[in-house]
């Protein structure tokens, strides 16, 4: 199949940062690991386009998602292009919901907010009141498990770039990942992604995120004061050249780097 330019930003983004069918497997195993049997229900938050929800559901016959996001236009995106593909009886196990995360929703195994998107939250107060509601929602063996990325550059202003060239439809591209501002009074940074050709074509500001940078001492002593037992730190490692390789293990000690990014895992 011939490759082409697409300005589907839904589409970029899926290939640049995504890895649902990973997430499926590193959930999996971290909530099997705690709970000594598999998780069948699961609660994505902050959901954008349910990528993770759908390779949830189709993980297993006798699992179920609801997936959650404020934005109907990307809702929309995901029940057109990856929901409507799926086959009947997925399609009967996963609900796409459009309203706030601190909504009301069904009892479940894991609630999951990847992509940083906790962090759109800024005040601890909220945060708070936030994983509250989580932790009420978790059935009594749960966890919520969310992401975060640090490291000694993760506070300057810089861009990550970098080539993707996995797609047997979309022509290889450049993804930019720029801290465009980062206060350290608030600790609110603003980043842009932007998807660059290399015949000039790009989408710049693809997405745009206000993010509070949140530490993980922070997070910690948050999910504690909104409830849960205990949490859990799982770092990335890092392949030969430096960068995560999606394999994460448990740790309460490691050296600071340029960048990192690690899993929060509250048991409930
Ligand atoms: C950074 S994206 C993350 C998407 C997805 N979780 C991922 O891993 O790629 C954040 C999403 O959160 C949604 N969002 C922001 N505030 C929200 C809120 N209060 N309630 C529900 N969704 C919200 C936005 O519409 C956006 O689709």
């Amino acid at each position: 199949m011939s490759r082409s330019k697409t300005n589907d930003k839904h589409a970029l983004y899926l290939a640049s940062v995504q890895d649902p069918l990973g997430d499926v497997e590193r959930i999996s195993k971290i909530f099997e690991e705690k709970f000594s049997k598999k998780a069948l229900s699961l609660r994505e938050d902050f959901s954008g386009t349910f990528a993770l929800s759908c390779c949830w559901v189709q993980s297993d016959e006798n699992r179920s998602a609801q997936a959650i996001d404020n934005d109907e236009a990307t809702l929309e995106y995901g029940k057109k292009n990856y929901l409507g593909n799926m086959s009947e009886d997925e399609q009967k196990r996963l609900k796409p919901q459009l309203k706030d995360t601190n909504s009301i929703t069904e009892p479940c195994d894991i609630v999951v907010a990847f992509n940083f998107s906790y962090s759109y939250i800024h005040e601890r107060k909220q945060l708070v009141e936030y994983l509250k509601k989580v932790h009420a929602s978790l059935n009594e063996e749960g966890m919520m498990i969310i992401d975060l990325l640090g490291g000694s550059e993760s506070e300057i202003l810089e861009v990550q770039e970098r080539l993707i060239d996995n797609n047997d439809q979309i022509s290889p591209f450049v993804f930019e990942f720029e801290r465009k501002s980062f206060n350290p009074i608030s600790r609110v940074a603003h980043y842009g992604v932007h998807f660059k050709y290399d015949d000039g074509t790009e989408i710049l500001d693809a997405f745009t995120y206000d993010f509070r940078m949140w530490t993980i001492t922070e997070l910690r002593e948050i999910f504690e004061d909104a409830g849960f037992s205990k949490t859990l730190v799982y770092w990335e490692d890092f392949n030969d050249e430096g960068l995560g390789n999606g394999e994460f293990y448990a740790t309460e000690e490691e050296e600071n780097s340029l960048n990192w990014n690690s899993y929060i895992v509250g048991i409930k």
